[in-house]
């Protein structure tokens, strides 16, 4: 049998692949990736590869969680000791258009892994959810206790999800979890710049379709659109945008490391928001990347969209004070040069 690997699903994606580099780089285990590659490339895996400080410490498996009889194959041949499950389908508007292909990717896969971590018995587990389980919440900053209410297929399909592990853990005291739920990831590997002139990334998010305000700023400053725009002007903020809470991708991967931590030295299984804890308006994200970039590219503006709260931000004191993670790269300007040197290298 060999030594005990994490298992991370959906490594070949925007977010998994960074917290994959994280643990390449920061810890001396071994990690087997599971993805199907419907989102993912297998680029990232081959810059993972590169990234691996010794060979051998990834294997990629390229397997699609609705494959049960494959999966448990996998599980029966690896000693897995902690699972970090990403593999999810993310996209809002085809949740709505297509509700169950999100419950049975999002919920149904969530549910057959969960099933296949007590039976092999894994006992760490870190779920990745998101802030639109508290879809347009009643209290802002957002805390884990605010009410969730999701308003579309996506966010319920992760709310069902957080509530099957809760209770498969309630029912076996060896499987514990730590369910993140992330405000808005942006940005690239930092590959250790401090300086924003030596920002280099070796991977970043490469998704088509992305509905992320910063993937499509940065486009748009770097010719890829002819323009972008702003969706409402007429919020109650300082300047009528919305705000959002912008996580550095590099942070949110440390958040992980941190959890499987934290769970590893005995902390109790429990639900943490991830985010800086404030926020930035729209108008604010695009003069930083019009900064960053050097180019003054067009801005239109355009009616809300249906569903678009004001404000929202995380209440980020419980994964502070708990688990112990405090961000590194808390800063607009890092945050949009990193995905703007990212979509430089894209084709
Ligand atoms: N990107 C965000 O802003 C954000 C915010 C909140 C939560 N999340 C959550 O983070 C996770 C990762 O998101 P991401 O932005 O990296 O998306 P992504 O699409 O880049 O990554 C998802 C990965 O899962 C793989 N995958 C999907 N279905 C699969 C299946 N059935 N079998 C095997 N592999 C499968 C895809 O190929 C892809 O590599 C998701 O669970 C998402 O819900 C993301």
């Amino acid at each position: 049998m060999r030594e005990p690997s994490i298992l991370v699903t959906g490594g070949a994606g925007y977010i998994g692949s960074h917290v994959v580099k994280e643990l390449l780089e920061r810890t001396d285990r071994t990690v087997t990736i599971i993805d199907n590659l419907s989102t993912g490339t297998r680029e990232r895996i081959a810059a993972l590869e590169t990234i691996a400080p010794q060979p051998g410490r990834i294997d990629f498996i390229e397997a699609d969680l609705a494959d049960f009889a494959r999966i448990e194959s996998i599980f029966r041949a690896h000693r897995f000791d902690a699972l970090i499950h990403f593999a999810a389908s993310i996209v809002v508007p085809e949740s709505v258009q297509n509700p169950l292909k999100y419950y049975m990717n999002n919920t149904v896969n969530t549910t057959n892994l969960i099933r296949l971590a007590n039976e092999y018995g894994v006992g760490r587990m870190i779920f990745s959810s998101t802030a639109a389980v508290y879809g347009e919440p009643e209290e802002v900053p957002v805390k884990e206790t605010t009410k969730t209410a999701p308003i579309n297929p996506y966010g319920m399909s992760k709310l069902m999800s957080e509530r099957i592990i809760r209770d498969a853990a309630a029912a076996n005291d060896r499987f514990r979890y730590a369910i993140l739920r992330y405000f808005n990831v942006a940005g690239a590997d930092m590959n250790g710049a401090e300086a924003l002139e030596a920002i280099d990334p070796r991977i970043g998010q490469s998704f088509p379709d992305a509905t992320h305000l910063i993937k499509i700023a940065a486009e748009t400053a770097l010719g890829k659109r002819p323009k972008m725009a702003i969706f409402g002007d007429d919020f109650k903020t300082p300047d009528g945008t919305g705000i959002r809470d912008y996580i550095h991708v590099d942070d949110l991967a440390d958040a992980h490391l941190a959890a499987l931590e934290y769970l590893q030295r005995g902390g109790a299984s429990d639900i943490f928001n991830v985010g800086y804890g404030h926020g930035y308006s729209v108008r604010e994200v695009i003069d930083v990347m019009k900064r960053v970039s050097g180019v003054d590219f067009v801005v239109e503006q355009a009616p809300r969209r249906a569903g678009d709260p004001a404000v929202l931000v995380s209440d980020n004191e419980k994964i502070r004070r708990t688990v112990g993670w405090e961000p590194r790269y808390d800063d607009l300007a890092k945050i949009c040069k990193s995905a703007l040197e990212w979509e430089r290298k894209l084709p």
